[in-house]
């Protein structure tokens, strides 16, 4: 069942979102603690948003932090990351989504912020607002709600979304303009990233046997292939609203990637974010993040040279991560040798 597209009146609006998404869209709204300090009809609460409200659906391991900085550079954006975090349940993630696009913030997320600083790290917006735990006071609903207005565009990144379709009534409810920007990462890599973790965290030589992550990265590709077979069919709310990109194609070519989604979002490409990339690219740089243009192999295709080859076999032929690497275009490799020899690209 399709929703309407066009809402006669709020009711009927509601009730068709409703029956496609099972839950009704202004009764999520309720979802928020009634404790929580925000009074709707206190703040400056802008209701139709002009500026961009931008969504970046990846997976864990992809290079979603990466990929999220080039939203964050700009002081246009106000780029927030992972506010999903520690959220369960559909309905109270749409609700968290909807109220950040709309500059509103919850108690209990802001006490996430402030218990888990290490999301400063990647949102400007938040490190400026944010003062070091204990010294200064946590800043209010109201706090956050007037630093975020001042900014054109809202941008966040979200790793824990279980469809696009979960999405639309921020298009069809709350009137935002929406833009998708959707991050995939071969499988491979994927993989690779995962068990690297697990390497650092766990001394427990079977945990480092990729076996282990065969469910998570078949969780993974079938997530991925879920979301790109609704993309094939997007219903008109989100046509033109939608992009896919690539981490390889990243990591290959920054520059030029970041010109196609700064064109996407119809947004200028700023020149702190040329700086930012010129910075993070550059092989001599060690801001964390594994990425040079110098040397895509070491940056996309590490996997090539950290996996086994009977692990690559196994991730290759586990569906769908199969339908996965067709579908983007990311080739099988054949033997050992195919997978040493890095002039044979792999995407
Ligand atoms: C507010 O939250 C506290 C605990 O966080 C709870 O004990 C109290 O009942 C809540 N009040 C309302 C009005 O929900
Ligand atoms: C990790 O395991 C290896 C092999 O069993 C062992 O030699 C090493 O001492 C262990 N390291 C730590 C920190 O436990
Ligand atoms: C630059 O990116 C566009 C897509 O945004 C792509 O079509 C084109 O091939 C890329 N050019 C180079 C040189 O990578
Ligand atoms: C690396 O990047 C960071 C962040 O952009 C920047 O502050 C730093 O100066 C860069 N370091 C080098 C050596 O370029
Ligand atoms: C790129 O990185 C890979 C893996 O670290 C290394 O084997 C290779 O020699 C590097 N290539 C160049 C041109 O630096
Ligand atoms: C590596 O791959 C390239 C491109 O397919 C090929 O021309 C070359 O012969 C291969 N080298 C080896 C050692 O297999």
């Amino acid at each position: 069942m399709r929703p309407l597209a066009i809402c006669i009146a709020p009711v009927i609006c509601t009730l068709s979102v409703m029956l496609y998404h099972s839950y009704p869209v202004t009764a999520i709204k309720e979802v928020l603690p009634t404790n929580s300090s925000i009074n709707i009809n206190t703040l400056n609460f802008k209701k139709n948003r002009k500026g961009k409200s931008i969504i970046l659906v990846a997976s864990h391991r992809t290079g979603s932090s990466f990929t999220g900085e080039l939203l964050n550079a700009n002081h246009d954006i106000l780029y927030l990351f992972e506010p999903l975090r520690y959220i369960e349940g559909n309905a109270n993630k749409f609700n968290q989504m909807s109220n950040i696009f709309h500059c509103q913030f919850t108690k209990s997320y802001i006490n996430t912020i402030r218990d888990r600083q290490g999301v400063l790290r990647f949102s400007q917006g938040l490190r400026n607002i944010f003062k070091p735990r204990n010294k200064f006071k946590t800043p209010s609903p109201i706090d956050l709600s007037r630093m975020c207005n001042t900014y054109p565009h809202i941008a966040m990144k979200v790793i824990r979304l279980e469809s696009l379709q979960q999405l639309e009534p921020l298009v069809l409810g709350d009137k935002l303009d929406l833009k998708i920007l959707h991050l995939i990462r071969d499988p491979r890599g994927v993989a690779s990233s995962e068990m690297n973790i697990l390497k650092t965290i766990s001394n427990n030589s079977v945990m480092w046997k990729l076996k282990s992550l065969d469910p998570i990265t078949k969780n993974y590709c079938q997530r991925a292939v879920n979301m790109l077979d609704f993309s094939y069919n997007l219903p008109a709310s989100l046509q033109g609203r939608y992009k896919l990109i690539r981490y390889e194609d990243i990591a290959i070519d920054t520059f030029n990637s970041t010109i196609g989604i700064y064109n996407f979002l119809e947004l200028p490409l700023h020149q702190s974010v040329s700086n930012w990339i010129v910075e993070n690219t550059k092989a001599s740089n060690s801001s964390g993040f594994m990425i040079t243009n110098k040397n895509s192999t070491a940056a996309s295709e590490s996997w090539r040279t950290r996996l086994q080859f009977e692990d690559v076999e196994i991730i290759q032929n586990l569906s769908p991560c199969d339908e996965l690497m067709n579908i983007m275009g990311y080739h099988k490799l054949e033997s050992l040798s195919q997978m040493n020899n890095m002039s044979l690209r792999s995407f």
